[in-house]
């Protein structure tokens, strides 16, 4: 299924008019290779920040660097598994190391992997949990020691509007997505003090690969996309860029007063009353 055959989805990039000026700070984005993390990192580029793309798509991560690079922007690819603790030592060094600082980290990356809690095996379960909740426990464990070093810093981790209501067959990723708002909170009120912002995004149905994929599955996508376009009020899903808009306004100063919230960006669906 092609992005544009896709019925409410609105032309191919949203205009923004809001305009962050990041030039001389140190952004790092995880899974931004593509989907909601690649719009992340072009929107952090844009706004004139060295920003560091972590994925385990070595081949996605690096034409989108390539890209970026051509338009004179400061990107940099790592390859990384945010399941492993070393590799996101490693991560958190190498970004440091190219301005002498860091910022801001979008926790982004994420897998999901359906399946209602009795027909989830004990390794889908590990598998989601050690990477969304343990990617983003990760990258705070090692970018938070440099931020309160320059007694300022912001991080934005990912959960999803499945942290905030049940969904049909979704137990481990919504699991995951809880725990996130959780950690969230508790590592906003430890490090608040020390000038380190932590925030969380719950997107609602965003048109990324990782929703592409279900399209392929099913045998009538398009019906599939009239039910879910239905579901939201705005009455289509959302785009990458409509969430990385978010993730960079908390990160900004305009954000200044601001940790430890959770902000849903779902086109009003999670508040419909039936
Ligand atoms: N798309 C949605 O509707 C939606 C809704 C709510 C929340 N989210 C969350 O938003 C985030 C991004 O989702 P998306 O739809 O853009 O997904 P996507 O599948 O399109 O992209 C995810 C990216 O993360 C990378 N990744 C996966 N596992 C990784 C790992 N172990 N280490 C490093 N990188 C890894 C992938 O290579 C890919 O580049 C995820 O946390 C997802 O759970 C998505």
């Amino acid at each position: 299924m092609r992005l544009e055959a896709i019925p409410g989805r609105g032309g191919s990039r949203l205009a923004t008019n809001v305009n962050f000026h990041f030039k001389g700070q140190v952004a790092v984005v995880t899974g931004g290779s593509m989907g909601i993390g690649g719009a992340a990192v072009r929107a952090f580029a844009e706004a004139g920040a060295t920003t560091v793309i972590a994925d385990l798509d070595e081949k996605r991560g690096r034409s989108l660097e390539d890209e970026l690079r051509k338009e004179g922007k400061d990107v940099h690819f790592f390859p990384v598994d945010v399941g492993s603790d070393e590799q996101m030592k490693r991560l958190m060094e190498q970004a440091h190391a190219l301005r002498g600082r860091l910022d801001f980290l979008y926790n982004n990356a994420g897998v999901a992997i359906a399946g209602e809690a009795v027909e989830t095996s004990d390794e889908d379960w590990h598998k989601v949990l050690n990477i969304n909740l343990g990617g983003v426990f990760r990258g705070c464990k090692y970018a938070i020691p440099y931020m309160r070093k320059q007694g300022k810093g912001s991080i934005v981790n990912c959960s999803s509007t499945q942290a905030l209501n049940g969904f049909m067959g979704w137990a481990a990723y919504s699991a995951s997505k809880g725990g996130i708002l959780a950690f969230t909170r508790q590592a906003a009120v430890q490090y608040a003090g020390q000038g380190v912002r932590i925030n969380a995004v719950a997107p609602g149905t965003i048109m990324t690969p990782m929703n592409e994929k279900i399209f392929e599955e099913v045998d009538d996508p398009e019906a599939l996309i009239r039910l879910w376009n239905d579901a939201h009020p705005i009455g289509r899903f959302g785009q990458p860029e409509e969430i990385a808009d978010l993730v960079l306004y908390l990160c900004s100063d305009a954000a200044s007063f601001i940790t430890g919230q959770t902000f849903v960006a779902d086109g009003g669906q999670s508040v419909r009353g039936e």
